[in-house]
């Protein structure tokens, strides 16, 4: 056992509570995968906490234990799900209709799925054109609707003796917007729901819901939800870790993968188009412009973040960056996303690069649900609260503190990841400098 740790770490006892606004295809093959593991059908692919280790000091040392051995996380087998959809199906049926898993598998996981009916969701139509579904809340206040979603949450807690919870935003993507008055300070904010101000987004009142009950809050979709100055004032109020935006699965994980190599490489690039096809209901969301325009801010902003073109004008200065996605219903959850990315050389000569990923998104995204749910209870109980930028690893517009930009390179992130893991049971940072091995 480590005896300088820099956190006290209190035990991953009991059961953990999963609370999932958006019972949809990503929540439903992140459920599904957790009670195939549970049964040994199915091997967790994807995960860091499950099958990703840590180094921990020289490489001489031979040290390399299991992250969930080196940091306390809740097992696999203690994880309790519920959520909140618009439509009355419960995750069995979610699952069928979503069509990522095979009937055959979801036939063996039917009975834990069935069970998780979910809750009436808090919905506002203004902020998802394309879906209508009955089982929403009616009547009252945003700020009753909060109060619901607080009962809600107390007794789920209360039914299935979860010893903790976390929640994550697995809901659609809500329409473009940036923060208004009502989003500056947490009274503004509290007022705003009281007054039932339309620029309070469902999510945000989630987060609220969560984040006043004491629960660690993850956001899987670019809206912006906790990303303004009142959510964040009470999440550091009530102690309490966030994280966010928009899950980092299929084309800008790639982008992200490509880009700082070229970069390091000091090759310049003029341009790089990347459109996708995709028949899932996220796919018909994102048709609204409004959804759209969230997902392609927190998509374009990746590249002029890494390419840092004020830095390197003479690479970067004249990037063209577009992104498209299409909704095509044939293709159901497997997107396929094209990159064509133009480059170019010594002397300027140019080069071209095309990707054809045939990916499947909901499969990419469900191992980074789990991560983050079992990433944000630890932090939970080493007492760390706030934005935890450690976690940007997961996400495609990573949360940082006001004034920061985010770091996108997924390399960087994961170092970041680990040394964080590493600072909390008080081992040394790798810094990867090296040269004591050649003394
Ligand atoms: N799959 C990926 O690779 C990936 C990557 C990044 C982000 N995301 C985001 O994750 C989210 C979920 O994706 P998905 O493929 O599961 O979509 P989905 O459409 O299958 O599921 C979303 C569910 O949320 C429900 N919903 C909408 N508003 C709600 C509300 N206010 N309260 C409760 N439920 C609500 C919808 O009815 C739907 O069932 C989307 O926002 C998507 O953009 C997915």
């Amino acid at each position: 056992m480590p005896t300088k740790e820099n956190t006290t770490i209190a035990p991953a006892d009991g059961k953990l509570g999963i609370l999932i606004p958006g019972i949809g295809a990503v929540s439903t093959t992140f459920m599904a995968g957790v009670e195939a593991v549970k049964r040994g059908l199915g091997e967790p692919i994807g995960s860091l906490t499950q099958l990703g280790t840590v180094r921990l000091g020289k490489r001489t040392e031979g040290r390399t234990p299991r992250i969930q051995d080196f940091v306390p996380l809740a097992k696999i087998e203690d994880l309790v799900f519920g959520g909140w959809d618009i439509f009355e199906d419960n995750a069995y049926q979610a699952a069928v209709n979503a069509k990522v898993l095979e009937p055959a598998l979801l036939e063996k996981v039917r009975e834990p799925l069935e069970a998780i009916q979910p809750m009436k969701a808090v919905f506002d139509q203004n902020y998802v054109k394309r879906i209508h579904g009955p089982n929403v809340k009616t009547g009252g206040s945003r700020m009753d609707h909060a109060e619901m979603l607080m009962e809600d949450i107390r007794q789920f807690q209360e039914s299935t003796g979860a010893a903790r919870l976390v929640m994550i935003w697995c809901g659609s993507t809500e329409v473009f917007h940036k923060p208004a008055a009502v989003h500056q300070t947490l009274k503004d904010f509290e007022c705003g729901l009281q007054k039932n101000d339309p620029d309070i987004a469902p999510s945000q009142i989630y987060a609220y819901a969560a984040l006043k009950s004491g629960v660690p809050f993850a956001n899987g979709a670019p809206n912006l939800t906790t990303d303004t100055p009142a959510l964040l004032e009470l999440a550091r109020a009530r102690q309490i870790p966030i994280c966010g935006k928009d899950f980092k699965t299929g084309q800008t994980f790639i982008k992200t993968l490509l880009a700082p190599g070229f970069k390091a490489r000091m090759l310049g690039m003029s341009g790089w188009f990347s459109t996708n096809i995709l028949g899932n209901r996220d796919g018909e969301v994102l048709e609204d412009p409004g959804s759209f325009k969230s997902k392609e801010e927190t998509k374009l902003s990746v590249l002029e973040q890494i390419l840092q073109p004020d830095l390197y004008p003479q690479l970067y200065g004249n990037l063209y960056h577009a992104v498209r996605i299409n909704y095509y219903p044939p293709r159901g959850d497997s997107k396929e996303g094209w990159d064509n990315i133009d480059i170019f050389g010594w002397l300027g000569y140019p080069m071209q690069i095309k990707i054809d990923f045939l990916c499947r998104d909901s499969i990419l995204a469900a191992p980074l649900v789990l991560d983050l749910v079992l990433f944000l209870d630890l932090a939970q109980r080493a007492g760390m609260k706030g934005i935890q930028e450690w976690l940007s690893f997961y996400f495609k517009a990573p949360m940082t503190a006001p004034g920061l930009y985010p770091e996108h390179d997924v390399f960087i992130q994961l170092m970041k990841l680990k040394n964080t893991l590493r600072w909390m049971r008080g081992e040394d940072l790798i810094t990867h400098l090296g040269l004591e091995y050649y003394d």
